[in-house]
């Protein structure tokens, strides 16, 4: 959520910072702005609502020939996004210029004693706070700028990943993190830093993740230096980030989202590879395997998660409980944070988080530290805050997701929890070796399923068609598939912004079959699974009522065809692995109603990709 970037080098700071906060756009695109060091030492401020695009045309014919600058895309929280709350901000005085990603919490406080002592704001936003401090610190206690931040930080209270540039010193930056991503490249002679590594590798793959509580020093010409809030020097350890360039770019497809969707059947493949044996169908995972002691003495199986991945944590837990026999219980990270939840020692709490920053789940996973629970994580970004916070875990492996709706993540988390369930399983001897084969042979079948389930994608483009004047749906499924039913109806609602509600199929009849009606479709998951009768009666009493049913059904399923006004067929898995194809076509459905609809697929309005604030 906000993205921001930074260079010092040789070469023009603007085309790097603009490029950069492009790719980051997915965190946020209320407004964007860059700050300069000019050659003369001047500071140039550029800012303005809307997208990188209009920053673009704005900065044309102005001067923009420096070398070091810091550039910003926002996802607003203070402040409505105009002009005056884009970032960067800078000092009364015009002396620095900073950008912010998170929240000061305590910033009321602090602007009020700024006040006090005659600094005027111009914003209403918390980071204009925060620069104003370390310049009212720097000028009243007669520091530089990286001992004014230091200083700044220790009063502060909240989250945040800052870069500060000053106003004659063409050399350095100084970057400071708490809680809120931030990476550090290192090139040839030149820094780069940016909220997510992904956006800065195609100019290097060298990166020094910044820790919790620690200030960088990035100056052109000299080693980068760490330090603690408390002066301490940090150790810094440089990480190989092993991506390429195309898997940032949209690879010929008009938007990220259906780049996502079409490449799961290969995201599947690099989930599973060496952990699933293709010849014997042994799963190993080291996460489960190293620590298989606190696995076996689990007293319990806690999920935290947001969003997508709380749904993917749905099905973990009907995993972990139907093949471990472990009690699994799924938690909203910010509702639980915010309780006082009992928790054990004995406990293992699995953080599940596609970009690894969500800051409620990372809230919640240092609430399960206090309780000495064991946490794990199942994340997709690499050195993420929640994979190094974490006291083990496994990556997911489905490469940089864009699109801000969560599409492949979700495939690959479930696949992930489909593996941990079954090495663990085997372990308790709560499966039987026929299970166990069944399900990881279920698992080597995926990609092709997944690739004929991906061929329909223009009878599902028909589909949408037909239904993009609906205003409300409902999406009905049971056992593993009612979480996938939640998850085809939160797709719609990002993308198309479409009224959609998930329903576990059999409770419709305790509410929700009052709003059936031919105004309102009802996707109807109705696999053949051990619910498949329970569930065509549901789909009975819709279609009683005078609903119109799209029902995705297992290949050839002539009695659904029957009742169903509309059917889109997928292939027959394991019970438990039928919502990784289930829920691909429910992506390519909400993908084409929204794209009827005239909405913005990649960039939905008030939404962010990663949720870095509470
Ligand atoms: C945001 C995104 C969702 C995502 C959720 C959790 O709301 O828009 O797509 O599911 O955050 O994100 P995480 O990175 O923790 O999985």
């Amino acid at each position: 959520m906000c993205g921001i970037v930074g260079y010092v080098g040789d070469r023009q700071a603007c085309p790097i910072l603009l490029g950069g906060l492009r790719r980051l756009e997915y965190r946020g695109y209320d407004s964007a702005g860059v700050a300069m060091v000019m050659p003369d030492g001047d500071l140039a401020v550029y800012k303005c609502k809307g997208k990188v695009d209009a920053l673009e045309k704005y900065l044309d014919g102005k001067a923009t020939d420096a070398t070091i600058g810091i550039g910003h895309t926002r996802w607003a929280t203070h402040g409505e996004p105009n002009d005056t709350n884009a970032h960067p901000h800078y000092s009364a005085d015009g002396r620095i210029a900073m950008i912010h990603n998170g929240i000061i919490e305590n910033y009321r406080v602090l602007k009020e004693a700024l006040q006090a002592h005659g600094v005027v704001f111009r914003s209403e936003t918390d980071s204009e706070v925060l620069v104003n401090l370390i310049e009212y610190i720097r000028t009243t206690e007669g520091c530089d700028l990286a001992e004014a931040v230091r200083r700044s930080l220790k009063r502060v209270v909240g989250a945040y990943a800052i870069a500060v540039i000053e106003r004659g010193n063409t050399d350095r930056i100084i970057a400071a993190r708490q809680s809120s991503p931030m990476a550090i490249g290192i090139g040839n002679g030149e820094y780069f830093i940016s909220s997510d590594a992904s956006s800065i590798v195609e100019y290097t793959q060298d990166i020094v993740y910044v820790g919790d509580g620690e200030v960088a020093v990035v100056e052109r010409g000299k080693a980068l230096q760490v330090f603690t809030l408390d002066n301490q020097e940090a150790d810094i350890q440089v990480t190989r980030l092993d991506l390429s360039i195309s898997d940032l770019e949209r690879g010929g497809y008009p938007h990220f989202m259906l780049k996502e969707i079409n490449e799961q059947p290969r995201t599947i493949v690099d989930c599973i590879r060496g952990r699933v044996n293709p010849d014997t169908g042994q799963v190993i995972l080291s996460g489960i395997r190293d620590n298989i002691d606190r696995w076996l003495g689990a007293r319990r199986v806690i999920f935290v998660a947001c969003g997508t991945s709380w749904h993917a944590s749905l099905i973990g837990k009907q995993l972990f409980e139907s093949m471990c026999r472990i009690p699994a219980e799924v938690e909203y990270a910010s509702e639980f944070r915010y309780r006082r939840p009992v928790l054990f020692p004995d406990d293992v709490v699995i953080a599940v988080s596609q970009s690894g920053e969500t800051a409620d789940t990372l809230a919640a996973i240092a609430l399960a530290r206090e309780a000495g629970a064991f946490v794990y994580g199942i994340c997709n970004v690499i050195g993420s805050s929640i994979a190094r916070g974490t006291d083990s875990g496994t990556y997911i492996h489905v490469g940089p997701e864009i699109g801000v709706a969560s599409t492949k993540a979700f495939t690959g988390q479930v696949t992930v929890m489909a593996m941990m369930a079954l090495a663990l399983g085997e372990r308790k001897g709560t499966l039987s070796a026929a299970q166990y084969a069944e399900v990881s042979r279920g698992l080597l079948a995926l990609p092709d399923q997944l690739r004929e389930v991906l061929s329909h994608s223009e009878q599902i483009a028909d589909l949408a068609k037909i239904f993009t004047y609906a205003r409300n749906f409902i999406y009905l499924g049971r056992g593993y598939n009612y979480p996938t039913a939640l998850e085809g109806a939160l797709k719609l609602k990002e993308i198309s912004y479409v009224h959609a509600e998930g329903y576990p199929a059999a409770e419709m009849k305790h509410g929700p079959i009052a709003l059936i009606d031919a105004e309102m479709p009802t996707v109807a998951i109705v696999p053949h699974d051990s619910t498949y009768e329970k569930t065509l009666s549901n789909v009975e009493e819709v279609k009683a009522r005078g609903g119109k049913v799209i029902a995705v059904m297992a290949r050839g399923d002539e009695m659904v065809r029957r009742i169903a006004d509309y059917v889109i067929e997928v292939p027959s898995a394991v019970e438990c692995l039928q919502p990784i194809i289930v829920s691909v076509p429910l992506q390519l459905l909400a993908y084409y109603i929204a794209i009827y609809k005239g909405r913005n697929v990649d960039q939905p309005r008030n939404l962010a990709k990663s949720v870095t604030v509470e």
